[in-house]
Order: C-alpha cells, then structure tokens, then sequence
C-alpha cells in the first residue's frame, strides 16, 4: 500500500499557456471565498467519514495556492498536530480531491457510483515528506446533456449530495447545472404570450428533456406538471449552492435558437426555419423550429432567458448551447453558420458580458460529411477567440481536435465519452484514455483546457471513470497494470491475488477496445431478436469467463464487502451475456438446420433458465432493480396520474424510446425485474415462433415477428405491475449455483469473434 504512495507523486508544473486566447478561461474562478470553501469541504468529510473526520484532517483552502493561469494544487503533510492529515488545496474540489488522494493512497480507501470502500485504520499513517500535486488541467469537467435524462432525472437532493460529493472528491472543477430551467422557460414563454396548452405541447415528459432542450424533440411523453417545475428548482437551489460552495464552477443553459411553435401564433412575422426530422422521429414530436440568428427576436427571447435564469440562480459565467446537436444546419454558407454562432453568442453578452460559451463538439464528428473545415471554422470563429471552450466530446475514439488545428484557436477540453444511453456491459478503451489527453496537449498548437468525463449515462463501469478522473492530476500516462492492482486493493479494501488476477485479465480484454470503439452495449440479450444479430466483440470472451472463476474463488475473503458483491454481479451478468450470444447463436443454426429437437432444447434453457437465472442474479442486488428506477420516478410524483405518467416515462426510455420503437433499446439496462418481463418475453416469443415455422415448414418472416414483439414490448410498458425496489436473494449463492451449470461449457465454448 505504502509502494503505492508514490506511486503519483509529481509536482506539476505547467507553463501558463499565453496569449489572449486563454484570457477569459483564466478569468474564471469560483465566487465562494476560501473560508466558506474550507467549510464545505469538511462538511463532505463529515458526510464521507463521521466524526472521525474533524480530528483526522485539517482542511484549508488558499486560492494563492493555485498553479500558473489558475491550475488547482493540493498539498499534503503531517507535521502540525501528531495523528492529523494536513490538506490544503487552491480551492475546495482541489482539497476534497487531494483528501481522497490520500484516503486511496495511504489507507487503501474507494469512493465509487457502485459504493465506498472506507475501513480506515486505527491511526492515520502519517504523509512522510510533504505532497505537491498541480493538475495540468484547468478544468476537469463532468456530464453530459443526456446524462441529466438517463441518469439524475429522478434523483432527489440526497442522491445529488453524494453526486457532488463524488465529484469534488474525483476532482471535478466545472459541470453542467440544468435542473429546473423549464420552470424559466416556462415563465419567459408566459411573458411573451404564450398560454399554457402552448408551452404544454412543447415540453416533453422528464425522461426526455435532454433531447427537448437540443430542439430535437418535443410533445413526447409530456407534459411537466407544475409540482415537476416546483421540485427542480428546489433542487437546482441546493445542488448549485454545494457545487459553489464546494469551488466548482457550474455551467448554466443557454439560448440555441429553438422556440416552441406558439411563438409563431403570437409573433406572426418572426423569421423561422424548421429544421428536419431528428433521429427516427417525425414532425409530430420532432422538427425544430430554428429563429433566424438576425431576427431581433432571437436576441430578445435569448438574453430575456438568461437574465431571468441569472436572477433566479446567480451565475458563473459558463453557458452551454447547442444549436445543430444531431440535426443539419439548412445551409452549409460559412457566413450562416457564424451569424448563427454569433447570435448565440451575443444573446448571452445581453445578459452576462462576461459570458462563456461551453459548446457540444459532437456535431463535428457526428455529421462529417456536413461540417467540413470552413463549416466547423465558421461556426467557431463566429465567436471571438477564447469566449467559446469546445468540448471533444468522443475524443478517446473519434477526437476532432486532431483535424480542426485544434478547433481553430478555441480552447477545449479532451473527453472521454465513455457510455452511450446508461447501458451496462464491461467496457473501456484504456489504452486510449491513458494516451489521449497527453497526446493533446502536446499536439502542434494545442488549444487544451482540461479534460472532462461526458458519458450518457452513470452508474456503470466505475473503473473507467476512477481512472480518467485520476488522469485528470497526472501529467503522463499511468502504469495500467500498477494501477488496476491498486484500484482492486482499494475497491475490497484488501490485497486479493484473485481478485487483483480478474482485473488484470479484464482490463487487457475487455477493457481494451482500440481503433473505433463504441460503447453501446449490442449484446442479442438486449435487442429485438432477429436471424440477423449483431455478433461482433472487440475481446476474448475467456477472459471475462477466468476472472469470473476468479472473483468468485475470492468470495469467501471478500464477500462481505459491497463493492466486491457489486462487481460479482456485474461479471457474472457479463459472463451471461456472453452466455445469450451462444445460446442465441445454437437457436438460430437449429433452426436453419431444421432441428427441431436442436431448437426446443437450446431454445428452453435459454427462456426457461439462462434468463431467469439472469434475472434472479440481479433482482438480489439493490444497484441492479428496475424497481429502484421505477419507484424513484414515482416517488416524486404528487398524485396518481403524474405516479402514472413518470412510470410510462422511466418504462418508455429503457425500452421503445419513443411512441413506436423510434429509437428501440438504446437505453437498454440489465435489470431485474426487466430481463424477464420484456427481454425474456421477447426471447419466448422468438423462439416460439421459430418452433411455429419448423412445425408448419414456413419461413420466418421478420417483418411479421416485429409486428407481434411490438405488442409484446407495449405490454411491457402498460403491464400494470411495480416491481420491487428492494433486493432478494443472496447475490453469492445465485452465482455460484450459475457458475456451477454453466462455466464449464462456457469454458470450452469461450472463443473470440473478432470484429
Ligand atoms: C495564502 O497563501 C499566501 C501565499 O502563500 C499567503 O501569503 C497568505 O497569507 C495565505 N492566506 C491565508 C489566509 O492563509
Ligand atoms: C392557447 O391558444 C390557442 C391558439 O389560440 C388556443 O387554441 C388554445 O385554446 C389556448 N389555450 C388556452 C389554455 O388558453
Ligand atoms: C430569414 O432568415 C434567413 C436566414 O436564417 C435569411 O436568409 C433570410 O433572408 C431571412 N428572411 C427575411 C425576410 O429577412
Ligand atoms: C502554430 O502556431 C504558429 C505560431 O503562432 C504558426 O506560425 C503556425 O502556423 C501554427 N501551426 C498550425 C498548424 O496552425
Ligand atoms: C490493448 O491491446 C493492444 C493490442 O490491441 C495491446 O498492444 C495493448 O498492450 C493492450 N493494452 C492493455 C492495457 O492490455
Ligand atoms: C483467450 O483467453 C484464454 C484464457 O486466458 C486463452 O487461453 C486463449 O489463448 C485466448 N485466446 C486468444 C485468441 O487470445
């Protein structure tokens, strides 16, 4: 453990970058002063670690500690009062962070979505020369816009706490800050004309804003009730005043653009366009209406807003907008795109003048074929240099930076996406983030502010996420397989050899995807089944097979941990999943082998036992029930038909994503409770009807099949039941019942198609 301290030891120092580009970046700085920062931070301590916390730590905050250009620096000693950690930081974050530092470093602790692994010893062990550790990184930035609907949409202030928490600890220093803002839209719409049905119509359910506020969608699964609006700004009062509090700086909405059909009723001679349909949507719940960025409406709805947002919640000078997020600008004239950026732009100087724009680079790589270099540098340039910051959004797979000279001059920050729609499924690219941020800087007049984690959803794959965020403080790559040792000490608490072996073998296979790697999880478990599936993998399947042999033989050392029983679960379901594939791979050669038998006896363990084993493995852990995401969305209800509408909300978006399937299964989970009553139906249904057709010698028709799995999948999301929100079963004696039937022909089965 002690070998491990020294394992980061680096003072970083990193020349301020110059030139007036980075003015304004450097401008920024948390509002709280010191001492309330100070206090924030022994408040997180308190909160992580008891009354223990005041006499183990001595916490001060001293902005004059902060690097060239503002970089956070933390310190670490003993020396002052025996027994006592002494930890000063630049701001709050750097001091949380250089706590956790220590808490990981020296006491082999773990704070992570899945749990905390926080035994402390006896005595603190004392830091034996002091620690001085300057991130390289302005910014260390968190979420994505989807994350707000995949992830936090149901949350209430005690799981925002530990969010926060998390994040100050991970070091987080900039996020975005949405809750409640239709609560203000809803009040600036009002003021302009419209009336109630008007805005009605426009916003969508809550599992859907992330998407509503890009202009992508509309109508679907809505309306808000006023008790929704009510409840986001409460919360966005309480998570805005702790992430202050804390030193961070919060990223606040916006103007794009986009305006809700009534504004044409009530201002008929307004300039619009209406953008095309997004994703498989059509104009009823898609199709934005776009005000012409010289329209002088677009600057009075854009700086009405954000004034009356900075009235209710202060500011930090941060603004996000996203104009054309997955949707084609009407014309591609350079002069288009920069007075639309332009118009954004200064509809936030109206109201903040010293306002930065934090823009979503994902347009760029998402239609190639449309931004091309005068596109891209035209619609930055429309922004004086320096007032944007662009996020590389996918930078650990499809970076931008690298074909734009570095966004044309505008400062961004390199991150890593990571997940797509909260699916669960290992994965990682970790070679890649490892690599990437440090190759960005170093790139030919690299424009790098920070890195920044943007997943799309949480609560998966913590690994991943400890190991960028620790990136986020190293000023070179990490010795990977040091590193995954360590974190597998801290996760249980203790020094496994199995346990350390099974993190090995997952991090060089599933955890290592190269070349273009996208996380969404394309297991057949989760998709509408077909003839046609998706079979590719980017690793050796064995692999996770051996260090789910491993992590169970640890079980009896560290079974009674938390995060060791979530991670049991997370790889025996991927072992499952695994285990899907073959299944699904048999069926599917017995039935064009016209093996009747073959089918009936591949197709019947499946439904009848791989899945509902699945579904008991997870229905035992708490992290892993669909009727914690359902009972959450209805927790925050304030009568039976908002109950009513929130479930239909939380069902829809796990499932058909929209009315018809629009976008079916993208934000597919492995949940107990959902594997059996929508995956395991589906799988039921297809292997019946594959019976079906060998029995009357017909063929199978998809077409036909998706018609009657659609019944099915509507079933499931008007089924009527609630599912439990607390777990049942030992986790530890389903999966070793589920290893003792399976592992052995997984273990010869196991093989590698690779992509
Ligand atoms: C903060 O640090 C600066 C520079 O080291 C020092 O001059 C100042 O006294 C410190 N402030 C406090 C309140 O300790
Ligand atoms: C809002 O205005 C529209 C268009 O004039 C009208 O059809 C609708 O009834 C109005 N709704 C309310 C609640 O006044
Ligand atoms: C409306 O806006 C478009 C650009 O968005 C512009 O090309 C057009 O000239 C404008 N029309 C009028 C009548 O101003
Ligand atoms: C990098 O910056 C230098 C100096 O500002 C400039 O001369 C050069 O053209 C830039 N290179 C690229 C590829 O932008
Ligand atoms: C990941 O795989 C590549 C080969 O594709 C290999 O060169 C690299 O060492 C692996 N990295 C890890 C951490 O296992
Ligand atoms: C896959 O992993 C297994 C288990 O470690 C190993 O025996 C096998 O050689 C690997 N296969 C390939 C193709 O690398």
């Amino acid at each position: 453990m002690m070998a491990l301290a020294g394992l980061l030891l680096l003072s970083v120092a990193v020349a301020a970058s110059s030139g007036p580009s980075w003015e304004p970046v450097s401008r920024l700085r948390p509002a709280a002063e010191n001492r309330r920062q100070e206090g924030a931070v022994r408040e997180l301590l308190e909160r992580l670690l008891g009354p223990r916390a005041a006499s183990a730590f001595s916490v001060s905050v001293n902005r004059s500690l902060a690097g060239p250009g503002g970089l956070d620096t933390y310190r670490l000693s003993s020396g002052g009062r025996p027994g006592m950690v002494e930890v000063d930081g630049s701001s709050g974050v750097a001091a949380a962070a250089g706590v956790y530092r220590y808490l990981k470093d020296f006491c082999g602790c773990h704070v992570s979505w899945s749990g905390s692994q926080l035994r402390l010893p006896e005595r603190l062990p004392p830091v034996p020369a002091e620690i001085v550790v300057t991130s390289p990184n302005r910014f260390r930035f968190y979420q994505n816009v989807c994350t707000q609907s995949y992830s936090y949409v149901w949350w209430n202030w005690d799981r925002w706490e530990r969010e926060i928490d998390w994040m100050a600890l991970h070091g987080i220093n900039m996020a975005l800050a949405f809750t409640g803002q239709e609560a203000i839209w809803q009040r600036v719409y009002l003021s302009l004309g419209l009336n109630q049905s008007e805005i009605d119509e426009y916003f969508t359910g809550p599992a859907f804003l992330a998407w509503n506020r890009m202009g992508n969608l509309h109508t679907w699964a809505g309306p808000l009730p006023l008790s929704w609006h009510l409840k986001q700004l409460y919360l966005q009062y309480r998570i805005l005043e702790r992430m202050r509090t804390l030193g961070m700086l919060t990223v606040l909405p916006a103007f794009s653009g986009h305006i809700p059909r009534g504004i044409l009723r009530v201002f008929p001679r307004i300039n619009v366009t209406r953008l095309g349909s997004w994703s498989h949507f059509d104009c009823t719940f898609s199709c934005a209406y776009l005000l012409s960025p010289e329209d002088p409406m677009f600057q009075v709805i854009g700086t009405l807003f954000l004034k009356e947002l900075i009235k209710e919640f202060g500011t930090d000078h941060v603004y996000s907008a996203d104009t054309f997020n997955e949707m084609r600008p009407l014309s591609s004239d350079p002069d288009y795109l920069s007075k639309v950026s332009a118009a954004v732009f200064r509809s936030m100087t109206g109201a903040d003048p010293s306002a930065l724009w934090l823009m979503q680079g994902w347009l760029f790589q998402h239609q190639p074929d449309f931004w091309q270099p005068a596109q891209v540098r035209a619609l930055l340039q429309g922004v004086p240099l320096g007032r944007m910051v662009v996020l590389d959004l996918f930078a650990e797979s499809k970076p931008v930076y690298s074909w734009t000279e570095s966004f044309y001059g505008q400062p961004f920050i390199w991150c890593m996406l990571h997940n797509f729609g909260g699916n669960h499924g290992l994965f990682g690219t970790v070679d890649s983030i490892n690599q990437g941020p440090f190759r960005a800087r170093a790139f030919l007049n690299s424009t790098m502010v920070g890195i920044g984690l943007t997943p799309e959803g949480i609560e998966q794959n913590d690994v991943i996420y400890e190991l960028m965020t620790d990136l986020g403080w190293c000023k070179e790559p990490v010795n990977l397989q040091q590193w995954v040792a360590a974190y597998a000490m801290q996760r249980y608490g203790t020094t496994n050899a199995q346990a350390t072996e099974a993190w090995q073998r997952l991090l060089h296979s599933v955890y290592n995807c190269s070349g273009i790697c996208v996380n969404h999880n394309h297991s057949p478990l989760v998709h509408r089944p077909s003839l046609r599936m998706n079979m590719e993998l980017w690793y050796n399947q064995s692999e996770v097979y051996e260090a789910w042999r491993l992590l169970l033989s640890s079980a009896k050392e560290l079974g009674t941990s938390s995060t060791f029983a979530y991670d049991l679960v997370d790889v025996t379901r991927q072992a499952m999943q695994q285990l899907v594939s073959d299944y699904y791979q048999d069926i599917k050669q017995a039935f064009q082998s016209h093996s009747l038998s073959r089918l009936l006896t591949t197709g019947g363990v499946l439904v009848y036992d791989l899945l509902p084993e699945l579904d008991n493995l997870l229905s035992s852990d708490q992290r892993f029930l669909l009727g914690h995401w359902l009972e959450a969305a209805r927790a925050i209800a304030t009568s039976d038909r908002e109950a009513e509408l929130y479930d239909l909300n939380a069902r829809n978006q796990l499932t058909l994503w929209g009315p018809s399937g629009n976008i079916l299964d993208y934000a597919n989970k492995q949940f107990g409770g959902l594997v059996l009553d929508y995956y395991g139906v589906r799988w039921s249904l297809f292997v019946s009807t594959l019976v079906e057709c060998l029995n009357t010698g017909t063929p199978f028709h998809q077409n036909q099949f998706n018609q009657a799995v659609f019944q099915v999948e509507r079933g499931f999301i008007y089924n009527g039941k609630r599912y439990p929100a607390k777990a049942t079963g030992n986790t530890l004696e389903i999966v070793a019942k589920i290893f003792l039937k399976y592992y052995p022909s997984a273990r010869k089965r196991g093989h590698w198609r690779s992509m």
